[in-house]
């Protein structure tokens, strides 16, 4: 299989299409000017309705693929907002019903698709299908969750916590729980961001040592630890997602491991005073977080699902600008 070597290159423009691959690959001041441009658009929508277009809307006359190997309600209905809102359209589709479900490849599929529209979105389950359409797509390709990764939503999260606490630069992220997608693209924009990750995960479920060593080597500090209670101490956001991911099984017995990791008011209270509190959601309420916490005074999930819109919007026009 071709890897998309191209796009980790710093500064690739002109026939490279501006792909949306992950947090590690793209310029920290190209994700620092796509939360500026996110935000200066969320601020000049207010009072407006959700179909009407933004000013100067960047994407006229652009048509987005989506594509959808895995369920979703916030990055389907928040990928469509955004680029009618920018002026363009979206298809939908779902891969059991397309010809990739019937064995067609990801690399055939990505070059007739480039033949038809001006970006793909993808949620799918191994990395490697992202590449793959990346590496044979002449249309920008984003990703819309994998196994490995979902930076679309680390991206919102972090213009989430800026919006309520100012710049997350030498803050302190606690995660408890999985080290699944989540965590591993938290551990990404460590390094871009600039700011100390600890990881409290069962050793069964941490972060894999190459995502580590990888992280570490582009400059993230990332710290895993078996104690929530030591992750959480005095940090600036504490963050969870469910105990089992799509395609995850063995439900038991990762509802066993992790039952120590959930985000109760007793763990909160030793995080620091105003910290918030993020899930991507879906949530699972009762197991990784309780119903005081996540409908508590530092729960900022529903901006976190709101900023899913502003955030792609800013990643939209920066792939098709
Ligand atoms: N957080 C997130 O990606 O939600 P969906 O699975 O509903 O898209
Ligand atoms: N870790 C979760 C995130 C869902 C948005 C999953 O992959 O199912």
């Amino acid at each position: 299989m071709r890897t998309p070597q191209r796009i980790i290159e710093p500064g690739a423009r002109h026939d490279i299409p501006r792909h949306f691959l992950d947090i590690d690959v793209v310029d920290a001041s190209d994700l620092r000017a796509i939360l500026d441009d996110s935000l200066r658009r969320k601020v000049a929508r207010r009072g407006r309705g959700q179909v009407e277009l933004d000013e100067d809307p960047p994407c006229v006359g652009r048509l987005l693929a989506m594509i959808f190997e895995k369920a979703s309600t916030r990055t389907r209905v928040s990928f469509d907002v955004a680029i009618r809102q920018l002026g363009g359209e979206s298809l939908l589709l779902r891969g059991e019903d397309t010809q990739l479900g019937r064995g067609e490849t990801i690399g055939d599929t990505a070059r007739v698709l480039s033949r038809y529209v001006d970006a793909i979105m993808i949620r799918t389950s191994a990395h490697e299908n992202l590449l793959e359409m990346a590496a044979y797509a002449t249309v920008p390709v984003i990703n819309g969750l994998t196994d490995r990764t979902h930076p679309c939503q680390v991206l919102a999260d972090i213009m989430t916590f800026e919006e309520h606490r100012g710049p997350l630069a030498r803050r302190v992220v606690a995660w408890c729980g999985d080290g699944n997608n989540m965590a591993t693209t938290w551990m990404h924009a460590s390094a871009s961001f600039d700011f100390e990750l600890r990881l409290a995960c069962p050793p069964e479920l941490a972060p894999s040592p190459s995502e580590l060593e990888s992280a570490a080597r582009k400059g993230g500090r990332v710290l895993v630890t078996q104690n929530p209670e030591e992750a959480v101490e005095s940090a600036d956001c504490v963050i969870t997602d469910a105990w089992v991911s799509m395609g995850d099984d063995e439900l038991e017995r990762r509802h066993d491991l992790l039952a120590p990791y959930r985000v109760d008011e007793r763990l909160m209270s030793r995080a620091h005073k105003n910290a918030v509190f993020m899930h991507c959601l879906p949530a699972h309420r009762g197991e990784e977080v309780t119903d005081a916490v996540i409908d508590g005074p530092q729960s900022v999930v529903w901006d976190e699902a709101e900023n899913r819109l502003h955030v792609q919007k800013g990643i939209l026009a920066w792939c098709l600008s």
